[in-house]
């Protein structure tokens, strides 16, 4: 018997979902250690610029394939298309882009699950550089703890996964987007207060011209699909739950800003943390295990706001990698045609020996490394710089050049329902205009 496909109840669940997939460790980990490498206010404003103009759009495109087909990654590409295609493929992509991304994902949100054990257990108290980098080093270059809590992490996604989307994803997010969403406020309000917080303010807020190069377009560029979960796929299989009374176009916005919101709040409560404590903004990827651990060290009850603060990064994290899990699970329900509950193992078995694999790879055992690079960056280095921007191209010339204006119009407009404005705008960004910009981002 075929299993009920499921789907999301409306557009409010839809888009608490979906944002639970925008809203990620992008947002909380990499958005600020960007931003601080970048030189702060002029990387925020090319990403708002990113995100508005090539964001939206994206987004939407991803949206009229998935919706129109209700099919996920590959389906949906066979679906609209010929027999012999190969359009398909870039569905397939896709799939491979999301299982790379959340073998090494996981691993990360392992990392936070320990360190909120740390906070608990008070580790960071007056801990200073040197402690950071010796709990930090000595932590991800061990075997079996950073494994232990991937695996940990890799079971919760898959209990929520295993649901379905109405009970399981939708869920969940329901109710841990909303507790996020405060925990945030709390940590934002915290950091505002600290003596001096300004400063960090002033580093976020004031745009010098001159520092903006290449490399920040780039980032922000990169960034911004990131965050936005584009370019794999995942934002289409979503979209093939919803509803055809759903608004496509306010539900892009309403993803877009919350997503983009979220990652100003985690700027706004590290940088004048950061800053009032005089510790490095551009300390890179560690700046949230190695950098906060000393702000947090040196606060009054810096151990319960530490704790706060990786309870709301696993929560990020776990809301992310359920779409990351889901896009494989579709993609085997419906390809293999499995039920839901054989694809979840299969996945989740497969994402974990992948993981355990990335998670060595940085123990410095000397095994899974390519050239020398660990398998872990490898795939990060892959799947941002490579996989997703071709994804996305794909995916945009697919929208832009394959399928009839016509029922793109339908789509957008859920068959007349909904008036769509700026059409002539969004068809030539998509034709040409972001291709465009991707490639040459990327060439250069
Ligand atoms: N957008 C997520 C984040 O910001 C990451 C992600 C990318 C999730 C792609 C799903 C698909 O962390």
């Amino acid at each position: 018997m075929k299993e009920e496909r499921g789907g999301f109840t409306g557009t409010f669940g839809a888009i608490t979902a979906s944002v639970g997939s925008a809203v990620g460790l992008g947002n909380v980990w990499k958005f600020p250690y960007e931003l601080g490498e970048n030189g702060g206010a002029g990387f925020l404003l090319i990403y708002i610029i990113c995100v508005l103009l090539i964001g939206i759009p994206f987004m939407l495109s991803e949206f009229i394939v998935g919706r129109r087909t209700r099919l996920s990654a590959v389906g949906s590409f066979k679906s609209l298309t010929d027999k012999n295609s190969k359009w398909y493929l870039i569905g397939v992509l896709g799939v491979l882009s999301a299982f790379l991304i959340i073998s090494f994902y996981i691993v990360i949100a392992g990392w936070t699950l320990h360190y909120l054990y740390l906070s608990i257990s008070n580790a960071f108290e007056a801990v200073d550089s040197v402690a950071v980098n010796a709990i930090y080093d000595g932590f991800i270059s061990g075997y079996f703890i950073p494994i232990f809590w991937a695996f940990l992490f890799v079971v919760i996604t898959a209990t929520v996964v295993i649901s379905g989307v109405g009970n399981g994803i939708e869920r969940w997010s329901k109710f841990l987007m909303p507790l996020l969403f405060l925990l945030l406020v709390g940590m934002c309000i915290r950091s505002l207060t600290l003596p001096n917080a300004s400063l960090g303010l002033h580093f976020l807020f004031d745009v010098k011209f001159e520092d903006i190069t290449f490399k920040t377009v780039i980032s922000a560029l990169g960034q911004s699909a990131f965050s936005l979960s584009l370019g794999m796929c995942c934002l289409l299989t979503y979209s093939s739950y919803m509803k055809k009374s759903d608004n496509l176009i306010k539900t892009s916005i309403w993803i877009v800003a919350i997503d983009t919101i979220v990652a100003l709040m985690a700027a706004v409560m590290i940088f004048p943390a950061v800053f009032s404590f005089g510790v490095e903004p551009a300390a890179g990827p560690s700046l949230v295990f190695k950098t906060l651990p000393i702000v947090f060290g040196s606060m009054p009850y810096g151990a319960f706001f530490s704790a706060l603060f990786f309870i709301l990064l696993s929560i990020a994290a776990l809301t992310s990698t359920i779409s990351l899990m889901e896009i494989v699970v579709s993609y085997i329900i419906e390809e293999w045609k499995l039920s839901r509950k054989k694809s979840v193992l299969i996945a989740s078995s497969a994402i974990f020996i992948f993981g355990t694999i990335c998670s060595l790879s940085l123990s410095g055992i000397g095994i899974f490394e390519l050239f020398g690079i660990p398998l872990f960056n490898v795939f990060n280095n892959l799947t941002t710089n490579y996989m997703l921007p071709i994804g996305g191209i794909g995916i945009l010339l697919f929208v832009g050049w394959k399928m009839k204006i016509i029922d793109i119009k339908d789509e957008l407009s859920s068959g007349g329902q909904y008036k769509i404005k700026f059409f002539n705008l969004f068809i030539w960004l998509v034709r040409v205009v972001i291709p465009v910009m991707i490639v040459l981002v990327y060439i250069f």
